[in-house]
């Protein structure tokens, strides 16, 4: 998507994937990230997933294009970061003001785990690949979560886009499905066919 697309949903508030409290699945399978200290959670806008995760003990590192939702993620938990340029810092959570394709691995640090909401499901198919090699080259063979969407996509434009689950396979060199429940919010949810699965992968 263009990053102008983005950046007018921001200022608009039209952010329904935002959450407001951690995500359900990854509560629920959130020790399988035990172990690792430094987790990359991509696109992350302003996700209370990113304090429930440095809350376990992880160090988290987000990358998030729209820098209002970065500022926001730190003023809506009452800490003030330290500012070095596009990247902002304060009780272990960095986040990167910048679309993910310009952070580099000598930005981010060494990655032991990545965490994907609605990110890999953010972006149209062409970009899906590529995303993956970026996380690749920043992050190596990392393991890590996956929550995807699945929903007949000749029935409603992206974002969000369906991710089958052989795409995912396709993607990711390894992939265990955790869980699968019916998609309870969003447009997508209003077709009654969508699921959400969360998925163990390995890039
Ligand atoms: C669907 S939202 C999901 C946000 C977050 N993962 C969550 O669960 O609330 C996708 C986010 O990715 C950001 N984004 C889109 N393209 C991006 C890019 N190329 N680089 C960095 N962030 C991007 C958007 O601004 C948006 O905040």
């Amino acid at each position: 998507m263009d990053p102008e697309f983005w950046r007018a949903r921001w200022q608009e508030g039209k952010i329904a994937f935002h959450e407001g409290k951690p995500n359900v699945l990854l509560a629920q399978f959130a020790s399988r990230l035990d172990g690792k200290r430094r987790v990359l959670v991509p696109l992350c806008g302003k996700s209370d997933d990113l304090a429930y995760l440095a809350s376990l003990g992880h160090e988290v590192v987000g990358i998030e294009l729209v820098e209002d939702a970065v500022r926001a993620f730190f003023s809506e938990h009452a800490l003030s970061p330290t500012v070095e340029g596009t990247r902002y810092t304060a009780a272990g959570i960095t986040l990167f003001a910048r679309n993910v394709f310009d952070v580099t691995r000598e930005d981010t640090g060494p990655i032991d785990a990545i965490y994907d909401r609605a990110a890999l499901v953010a972006l149209p198919p062409e970009t899906r690949i590529q995303y993956i090699a970026h996380l690749r080259a920043i992050a190596g063979h990392a393991t890590g979560l996956l929550v995807a969407i699945e929903y007949p996509q000749e029935l409603l434009p992206g974002p969000p886009f369906s991710v089958p689950d052989a795409e995912v396979r396709m993607h990711f060199a390894q992939v265990e499905q955790l869980a699968e429940q019916k998609l309870e919010s969003g447009r997508a949810a209003e077709l009654g066919t969508a699921v959400e699965r969360m998925y163990a992968v390995s890039l």
